[in-house]
């Protein structure tokens, strides 16, 4: 029955896989023996290897088949370089490509849009063409954002899938496991390898009565947010259930979802129900809708009785609308607490900007209820006291609300309509309003509120809340106001109370789904050229690297032993490099030029081995490159830690780096340098860390012979005396082996295909 329905309604060769599923998860069962929650049933169905898994949550590494992987901009540009350099002739998993990122909101939708078309115009023509190339879904800038379209084309419940930004679990509204995932990861699985995960926790978060008024599903993960911190959900799943699961839309699940990044889940998931059935139906799913519910029992609900491993509770009766900021998004006050706090703290009460929208809140629920808002105040004769914007989420979301009304109720009330795009979310803000370190107040339905990440001004004290809480708030301008206790004053001077927000889950008439920004990859691809302009600042092809030449290493110079902390921001420096990230050569610039040389205790200066000279590391490490020599780094504790940013392995397989020799490593930088062919190693004895001299030279022996849990040796040279040998750990699997043979993980993928 499975092989009928398609996964969605844009691709005819991808289908929904619940019967196979079904059958691993059989096996899981009878293995362990207990009743499943509905997050571990989505992820064991999902397994490799069922039979042979380790299963142990918050211990085991699974390696799981996603069924898609979703890029957005910012970071599919090296993912696809990389998997490009591969040379396989498309992608083996169904995968999209989403251009939301790099819009920068100045003036208005239209506008801000055909300007940064321009300007990124090479980023998008190159992302355009190589996804016809390699059998891609492309969703060109004005699309929307990427988690808006996933939600509305993409999503169906019981999927995993993987995505290359934070906030993919919005998904799991519509009952599916979406996770956020670094670019080599997303790689990994269109080329056809496993994805690999440590077996998560589950947080259980019981939900009970119903909410009403003004507290919406946002204040739920508010609340939950100020409960467990910014941290509490590290290496767990969120599933929600109770009665309380029954009483949303599927988009208000979505934001619930979508902000569980926010305390560090993995992901957070709904498990299947009626209003995912609704949302299927109402974006032309039915066909999913019902096989889905045929699955409900064996598949799409949990099994009675399952456990979790931790259980949180919250009260949906008597929940308050919540507004949380600034600075950082677990610091939760629920609306009643607001003025006391807020003058407490001395937090700026006049309320500079509201922002509604973004991939958090933009729904057709979310935009008719702000829309109620502002149709009450505006009988009483009030516009916006705050600069207010709206960014909504998707082509179709904004084409709805413009034939709906909702659109022209904004722009009346004094809004402004960005583009469909993350803008100042992600602080693609040309904000004209203050000055670079005014102090102020601005309130937005988005998920994250750090410092300086809208507006790139540290005084800006930014909250988040429901865009029900930011309409209003607009209408007031005050972050003291609030709209269940308080009134407000009509232009004739009356006193007034604003009406509890009103909406609907799901347009009336149906979606309208606007301009068709959509690009299918062509059933004939043979003919495409990927477009990369050779004198291109921002993108660079990737030649694969070479293989290794089968020979252990002798009298390799040391590029650098770094001392103390080494995390990926000291090995690829983020902010101004960011618009490198298509450019392996440009960005390898910024290689480790904020570590420590434990030489002279300074940044980005060492010498180079042969000629004495001090320069930077990228520049040493170049000049031996082309010299013909490898080189070895020197690192010291859980070298590598922070993000998973693959770039951090990449610039030292490009300047020509053979191995990483540290006290240990952060395990994800780890994996990665093992998938570009650097060898990761670790000293034995750690105190042979003190013992190295950076002046000195190394052979690596053994090589020939790599094998795993066999250990290597490191022939130290000193530059005067004796050489002295240290003993190296490894954590290659035999696997892994292979790719350090090949010289990448890819190389090794692409032979096996060819
Ligand atoms: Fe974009 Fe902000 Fe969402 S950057 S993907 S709108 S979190």
């Amino acid at each position: 029955r499975d092989s009928a329905v398609n996964q969605n309604l844009l691709e005819d060769h991808t289908f929904i896989q619940y019967k196979q599923q079904v059958e691993n998860l059989k096996v899981v069962k009878e293995r362990l023996n207990r009743p499943l929650t509905y997050a571990e049933k989505l992820l064991y169905g999902h397994l490799d290897d069922p039979h042979g898994q380790d299963i142990q949550r918050g211990v085991s590494y699974l390696k799981l088949r996603p069924d898609r992987v979703a890029c957005q901009d910012a970071t599919a540009q090296m993912a696809i370089l990389q998997f490009m350099s591969a040379g396989m002739p498309q992608v083996a998993t169904p995968s999209t490509v989403h251009c939301d990122h790099l819009i920068q909101a100045q003036i208005g939708g239209e506008k801000d849009l055909a300007r940064a078309i321009d300007l990124n115009k090479e980023v998008f023509d190159f992302l355009s063409s190589a996804c016809s190339k390699y059998n891609l879904g492309f969703w060109g800038p004005g699309s929307g954002i990427i988690h808006q379209i996933i939600l509305e084309n993409y999503a169906f419940p019981g999927a995993l899938l993987i995505g290359t930004d934070s906030h993919t679990p919005n998904a799991g509204g519509l009952g599916q496991l979406a996770i956020g995932v670094g670019g080599a990861d997303a790689v990994d699985v269109m080329a056809d390898l496993p994805w690999e995960v440590k077996a998560p926790k589950i947080i259980g978060v019981k939900l009970t009565g119903k909410m009403s008024g003004w507290t919406s599903p946002k204040d739920i993960i508010l609340k939950l947010a100020g409960i467990t911190t910014v941290k509490g959900g590290t290496g767990s799943i969120i599933e929600y259930f109770g009665e309380g699961v029954e009483t949303f839309s599927c988009t208000g699940m979505g934001t619930i979802c979508n902000m569980g990044a926010e305390i560090g889940a993995t992901t957070s998931v709904f498990p299947f129900n009626n209003s995912m059935v609704d949302y299927l139906n109402a974006t032309g799913r039915s066909k999913i809708a019902e096989l889905a519910q045929l699955y409900k029992k064996d598949y799409l609900s949990a099994d009675q009785g399952c456990e979790y491993d931790q259980i949180i509770e919250i009260d949906l009766n008597t929940l308050e609308p919540h507004v949380n900021g600034p600075f950082t998004p677990d610091l939760a006050t629920p609306i009643s607490k607001m003025k006391e706090t807020a003058e407490a703290n001395g937090w700026p009460l006049d309320i500079k900007v509201g922002l509604i929208g973004s991939c958090t809140n933009s729904s057709y629920e979310d935009l008719t209820r702000a829309a109620s808002i502002i149709k009450d105040a505006a009988s009483h004769g009030l516009k916006a006291k705050s600069i207010f914007t709206i960014s909504p989420g998707s082509e179709q979301v904004r084409a709805t609300i413009a034939r709906d009304g909702q659109l022209q109720t904004f722009q009346d009330f004094g809004g402004v309509v960005m583009a469909n795009a993350c803008g100042p979310c992600i602080g693609q803000w040309d904000r004209q309003d203050i000055n670079k370190g005014d102090k102020n107040t601005i309130v937005s339905s988005f998920n994250r509120n750090f410092t300086s990440r809208n507006d790139g001004n540290p005084a800006t004290h930014a909250f988040v809340s429901s865009p029900e809480m930011v309409t209003a708030y607009a209408i007031a301008g005050n972050l003291g106001f609030n709209p269940i206790t308080d009134t407000l004053k009509d232009a004739d001077g009356n006193e007034f109370k604003l009406k509890e927000p009103y909406g609907v889950g799901l347009p009336p008439k149906g979606y309208d789904r606007g301009q068709d920004t959509y690009q299918a990859p062509p059933k004939d691809r043979s003919s495409i050229d990927v477009i990369v302009s050779p004198t291109s600042e921002r993108l660079q092809k990737l030649e694969p690297f070479t293989p290794w030449d089968g020979k252990d290493a002798e009298r390799l110079p040391i590029l650098i032993k770094a001392a103390g902390k080494t995390t990926t921001d000291h090995i690829s420096m983020a902010g101004p490099w960011l618009k490198y990230r298509g450019h392996l050569e440009n960005i390898s610039n910024n290689y480790m030029i904020g570590a420590v040389n434990a030489e002279n205790g300074e940044a980005n200066k060492v010498k180079n081995h042969y000629t004495g000279e001090y320069k930077g590391v990228p520049e040493t490490a170049a000049e031996y490159r082309d010299a013909g020599k490898k080189w070895v780094v020197i690192g010291d504790e859980n070298f590598g830690e922070g993000s998973s940013r693959e770039h951090a392995a990449l610039e030292p397989r490009f300047l020509g780096g053979f191995a990483i020799i540290t006290k240990s490593f952060a395990r994800i930088h780890e994996t990665n340098l093992k998938k570009q062919g650097l060898l990761p190693l670790n000293f034995v004895n750690p105190a042979d860390y003190d013992k190295i001299n950076p002046d000195d030279e190394v052979d690596l022996l053994g090589l020939t012979a790599i094998a795993p849990g066999k250990h290597l040796t490191l022939r130290v040279h000193p530059k005067d005396g004796e050489a002295w040998d240290a003993e190296l750990s490894h954590t290659y699997n035999s696997e892994q082996i292979e790719w350090f043979k090949y010289g990448s993980a890819l190389n090794k993928m692409a032979a096996a295909k060819k």
